[in-house]
């Protein structure tokens, strides 16, 4: 039996831990589908052309560090707002949304134009200082020097383009769950998520 669970919101706003952790719990597949975006963008910093990457990704192209760098996020969102990228990109996730055993896919547009039938959608965000100093550690935490006044920057130029582009923006299902999580811990963030699964009929698989 399938179940998806839609996930989305900001750069930054705890998502991806959340989606992570609730498919965790569950015994649910994750797909993280901002890496199928910045797997198309690091192939167009490589000199190819977006669509064309697009319509040829594979496993392979979703690994390595550099996949989860500033340079790549911000040539993922150019990418992501050529349509005809999109478009390449969506059976994909559709069948993975559909997997026997339950599924969790985190995005920008899961809820709203990928599986809007979906039996969860949660909208997870948080302040713009919040996000900026949670992606600050993290990418300190990776060794990287980064100044936070520029990670600040480039989220709000990310989230400005995510949403104000035409195909599929950034915004919230007319029927998600508003999660803003500045002022939660992950742990408390995680147990409300949960219940809203919960209460959504999820059941564990497996
Ligand atoms: O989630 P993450 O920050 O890795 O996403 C990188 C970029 O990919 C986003 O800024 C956005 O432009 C794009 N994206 C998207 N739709 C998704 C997931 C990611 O447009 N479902």
């Amino acid at each position: 039996m399938s179940f998806t669970i839609a996930i989305d919101g900001p750069a930054a706003s705890g998502k991806g831990t959340i989606s992570k952790a609730l498919a965790a719990h569950f015994g649910f597949a994750h797909l993280d589908t901002g890496l199928l975006y910045r797997a198309v963008g690091r192939r167009m910093l490589s000199g190819e052309v977006p669509l064309r990457a697009a319509q040829t990704l594979s496993a392979r192209d979703l690994e390595g560090d550099d996949l989860r760098g500033p340079d790549v996020a911000q040539a993922a969102s150019k990418v992501a707002a050529i349509p005809e990228v999109r478009t390449a990109l969506v059976d994909f996730q559709r069948a993975f949304a559909r997997r026997a055993g339950g599924a969790v896919l985190d995005g920008r547009d899961i809820g709203t134009v990928i599986c809007p039938e979906a039996e969860l959608k949660l909208y997870v965000t948080a302040s713009d200082a919040v996000r900026a100093e949670r992606r600050h550690a993290e990418l300190q935490g990776r060794g990287l020097t980064v100044d936070y006044d520029q990670v600040l920057a480039d989220l709000r130029e990310r989230d400005a383009r995510d949403s104000e582009r035409a195909a599929a923006p950034l915004k919230p299902a007319g029927d998600a769950v508003v999660l803003d999580t500045s002022d939660l811990s992950i742990e408390d963030a995680l147990a409300q998520a949960i219940a809203h699964a919960d209460a959504a009929g999820a059941v564990r698989s497996g």
